[in-house]
């Protein structure tokens, strides 16, 4: 509101007379204006994880409203139908409008991204045909066209989860949790140390962020592979060491600072964990080597026999 006042004013000013001052003026505010326009697309982009649930219950809420319109008692709904068709599209422009800018503002999957995108797109316009086919009166073609966007909004909304949560996110909580114990139970000192201790760690703390489905800063930790391959800085573990590599720097940094890994307000490793991977980081960070061949020391192996007694730790926190 106060934007437009104000952009009213400016145009006056212009109108009014064609003082150079004033053109000046103009365009020092234009450029004020497309200075700040980074920020200001990516603060409104964030408003779309908000705003996208008002169009999902909208469109909920006619599927369960037309449902019940079919039995005679339910006739009485028939007018708060046509409301709910009206406010749904403007609701579902904005979130499509924030989506975009958004979709520019983060690095999120690629794939996920692309049909989360076009299918949001699409039912925005499927918002509009229906309004136009209620408002015409079309009621047969329009419950179809119901249905079948009921449908795109189940598609739309797994994608739009997948991007946010990861594609695990659905599945049932007890396999995340055996992967994230395997390893450490079993004949520990025949198996590889980097798969039984700090794959899982990886796994609960950091693959949410660095693995299939985001690779923040360019970086995967799901795989040994992937681990030597590296990210935007390079290696992590090169050179070697826990002060020295730059994944040992990011899990030692102060909690507040922006590169602390993982970031505040994320599942934090236990000091276990950090005892065991910084232990790990100093031997080498070798991916194949057992743990007999590590032959840990007393202190690390009863980090270890700690972490067998509460494999899993707690459950990690979705983001
Ligand atoms: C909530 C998301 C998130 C989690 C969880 C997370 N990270 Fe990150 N990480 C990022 C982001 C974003 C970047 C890129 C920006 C930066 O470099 O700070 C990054 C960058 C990194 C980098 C630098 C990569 C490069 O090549 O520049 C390393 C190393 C790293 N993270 C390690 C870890 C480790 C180890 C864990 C788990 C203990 C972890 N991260 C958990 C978000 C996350």
């Amino acid at each position: 509101m106060i934007l437009f006042g104000r952009s009213r004013r400016i145009w006056r000013l212009c109108l009014d007379g064609e003082s150079s001052n004033r053109l000046t003026l103009l365009l020092s505010v234009a450029g004020a204006f497309a200075n700040s326009f980074p920020h200001m697309s990516e603060f409104i982009g964030r408003l779309h994880p908000l705003l996208v649930h008002l169009p999902i219950g909208f469109l909920v809420l006619l599927g369960i409203f037309e449902m019940l319109a079919r039995w005679p008692r339910g006739q009485n709904l028939m007018a708060a139908i046509r409301v709910i068709l009206v406010l749904t599209l403007p609701v579902s422009l904005a979130s499509i409008g924030c989506g975009w800018l958004l979709a520019d503002s983060g690095d999120y999957d690629r794939g996920s991204l692309f049909w989360h995108r076009w299918l949001g797109t699409g039912l925005g316009l499927a918002c509009a045909g229906l309004l136009g086919l209620h408002w015409r009166g079309q009621l047969r073609i329009y419950r179809w066209a119901l249905t079948a966007t009921l449908g795109i909004l189940i598609a739309a909304s797994h994608f739009g989860g997948s991007l946010t949560h990861g594609s695990d996110f659905l599945s049932w909580p007890k396999a995340k949790i055996v992967a994230s114990q395997s390893g450490i139970t079993g004949d520990l000192a025949t198996q590889s140390f980097y798969v039984a201790v700090i794959e899982p760690i990886f796994k609960q703390s950091c693959v949410s962020c660095h693995g299939p489905n985001k690779a923040k800063g360019g970086l995967r930790l799901d795989t040994a592979t992937h681990l030597l391959t590296g990210g935007d800085s390079g290696s992590p573990i090169e050179p070697p060491g826990a002060t020295r590599s730059l994944l040992g720097k990011r899990l030692a940094l102060p909690l507040k600072t922006e590169e602390h890994m993982p970031p505040d307000g994320k599942r934090q490793l236990t000091a276990n964990e950090l005892g065991l991977v910084r232990w790990w980081l100093d031997a080498g960070s070798p991916t194949d080597k057992t743990v007999q061949e590590m032959n840990p020391p007393p202190q690390v192996l009863q980090m270890l026999s700690m972490s067998n007694q509460t494999p899993g730790h707690e459950p990690a926190k979705s983001e």
